[in-house]
């Protein structure tokens, strides 16, 4: 998506030198690092950085593997050191553009600044991604339970033929179903990596005003249903003989940074909230739309669960769940029983 902002990113270098200059003069660089500086880059400006350098890969350190590696006394000293200096530089507040290249690494860096080991030093709330900066109209359109909305003409037939006519819109949609029905030789009845990494790369660079529209129309029948209910081509990219434990499947989604950030960023955009009109805390609707596309292709891609009702989560169970029950039910809640994202 970065290609879309060629000027954008021009302004973000200048700005980032400027930081950079101000915060080696010793100038508090808090403040200055809240604005879209991506995560590759302030680690590259770090790296280049006598000073920054030893701290941050001191921080890698402390963070590496799943981050739950309990530190002795000494060691948790250091890294605490290491991450306090690394809040005054642009390290601090960065985020990473969804669906960019690197953007493995550029989270990784990501997650150096926010592992839970050092949970007590993570200043604000904070998501992975920048917010998307193209216009809304989309929101307008897409409404996952818009079964009220009764209209003559069929919003998902248009919603596919529109995205026909748009070139990138077509082609990734071609290659992820012909990915996702594709019978593969080896791995049995579909290869369901690539039918995910193929849903992924659709989500992430077809604009929402095709994706959302396409996923999001409203159906007042089954047909139509079961229609948006497969678009994701369920049976290759989730779908198994067996629910998987959710909370199983949430620990996978942990251990790798997309999946992770995915989810992080789905938690922090679709919080539900009675308070809010929308029933969203963040009060952005498009947002949590998006962020929920986001999830698609990943260990706990969620989807439509019927072709009788509007209600969204992913193909997974709590049953066996041990005393993680409480847990795992939290988790389905998010999705089930979510007033951000259903309404
Ligand atoms: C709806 O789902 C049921 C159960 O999975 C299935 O038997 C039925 O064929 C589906 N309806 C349509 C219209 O596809």
């Amino acid at each position: 998506m970065s290609a879309h902002f060629p000027s954008n990113r021009n302004i973000l270098d200048v700005l980032g030198i400027i930081f950079l200059s101000l915060c080696l003069a010793g100038v508090p660089c808090l403040a200055l690092s809240a604005g879209g500086r991506d995560c590759l880059r302030a680690g590259d400006t770090c790296s280049s950085d006598d000073t920054c350098s030893p701290r941050l890969r001191t921080l890698r350190q402390c963070v590496a593997g799943d981050g739950s590696v309990k530190l002795g006394p000494g060691a948790r000293n250091q890294c605490e050191n290491a991450m306090t200096a690394l809040l005054s530089t642009p390290l601090h507040g960065c985020q990473c553009k969804r669906g960019m290249k690197k953007e493995k690494n550029c989270l990784s860096i990501y997650w150096s600044l926010h592992q839970s080991v050092l949970h007590g030093l993570s200043l604000v709330e904070s998501y992975p991604y920048e917010p998307e900066e193209r216009g809304s109209d989309y929101v307008r359109l897409a409404s996952i339970a818009a079964e009220s909305e009764v209209t003559t003409v069929n919003r998902c037939l248009d919603a596919a033929k529109a995205c026909n006519i748009d070139e990138t819109c077509q082609k990734l949609r071609t290659e992820y179903v012909s990915a996702c029905i594709q019978p593969s030789a080896r791995s049995g009845p579909c290869n369901r990596p690539k039918c995910n990494k193929a849903l992924r790369k659709f989500f992430d660079r077809v604009p929402p005003d095709y994706t959302h529209e396409l996923l999001f129309c409203p159906c007042t029948d089954t047909a139509c249903a079961e229609r948006r209910r497969q678009t994701i081509v369920p049976s290759c990219s989730y779908e198994d003989k067996e629910k998987p434990n959710c909370l199983a499947q949430l620990r996978i989604c942990k251990a790798d940074y997309v999946c992770r950030s995915r989810w992080a960023q789905f938690q922090y955009d679709c919080q539900p909230s009675e308070q809010s009109a929308s029933g969203c805390k963040q009060e952005n609707y498009g947002a949590c739309l998006l962020a929920y596309t986001g999830l698609i292709g990943s260990t706990i891609t969620p989807n439509y669960l019927d072709n009788s009702t509007s209600n969204v989560g992913p193909w997974c169970s709590c049953a066996a769940s041990g005393n993680h029950r409480e847990q795992c039910n939290d988790f389905l809640t998010f999705f089930h029983d979510n007033i951000c994202l259903s309404e």
